[in-house]
């Protein structure tokens, strides 16, 4: 599955988005190690912090079926019948992946168009960040190698 193919999937499941409120649809496609790739869309609520954004639907339905590694996830948001511009992650969502994948290998794709898109690993798009190794819970930290290396002596 190439990028663009990835991206074209986040369109369709921006299709989806439910956003009475804000109008701004918000697609992702996630693409696991092992080929499987879990549309998302933003689905908000009339009391607004129950709204879950489209990364983390992708990311939620995945995890649900017992897929829990992670290659790439291609986004795309744009409010209704507007041109979009690149639409980052929010913190909480980058948090999500974090918890999931490895932020040295973990790739976010950001398209504002069928071709037009950045690329960033996670570790770009969440430095120095806390997760599931820093609890000791059965899985080696990752990304602290680099921040040791950064750290002001
Ligand atoms: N939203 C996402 O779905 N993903 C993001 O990363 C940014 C924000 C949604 C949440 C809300 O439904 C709408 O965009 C406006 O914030």
């Amino acid at each position: 599955m190439d990028n663009l193919e990835l991206i074209r999937l986040a369109y369709e499941a921006q299709a989806k988005a439910y956003v009475p409120y804000s109008h701004f649809q918000v697609g992702a496609a996630l693409l696991a190690k092992n080929g499987q790739v879990f549309l998302g869309c933003n689905i908000e609520n009339a009391a607004y912090t129950p709204t879950n954004c489209a990364e983390r639907t992708a990311f939620f339905k995945a995890v649900s079926e017992g897929v829990m590694e992670f290659d790439r996830i291609a986004i795309v948001g744009n409010m209704e019948g507007k041109k979009g511009d690149y639409c980052g992650p929010c913190g909480v969502c980058r948090q999500v992946m974090r918890e999931f994948c490895d932020p040295k290998t973990f790739e976010v794709i950001l398209a504002r168009s069928a071709e037009d898109y950045m690329l960033y690993r996670l570790e770009e798009l969440l430095p120095v960040s806390f997760g599931p190794g820093n609890l000791n819970a059965g899985q080696a930290a990752t990304g602290s190698e680099s921040a040791d290396e950064k750290r002001i002596q």
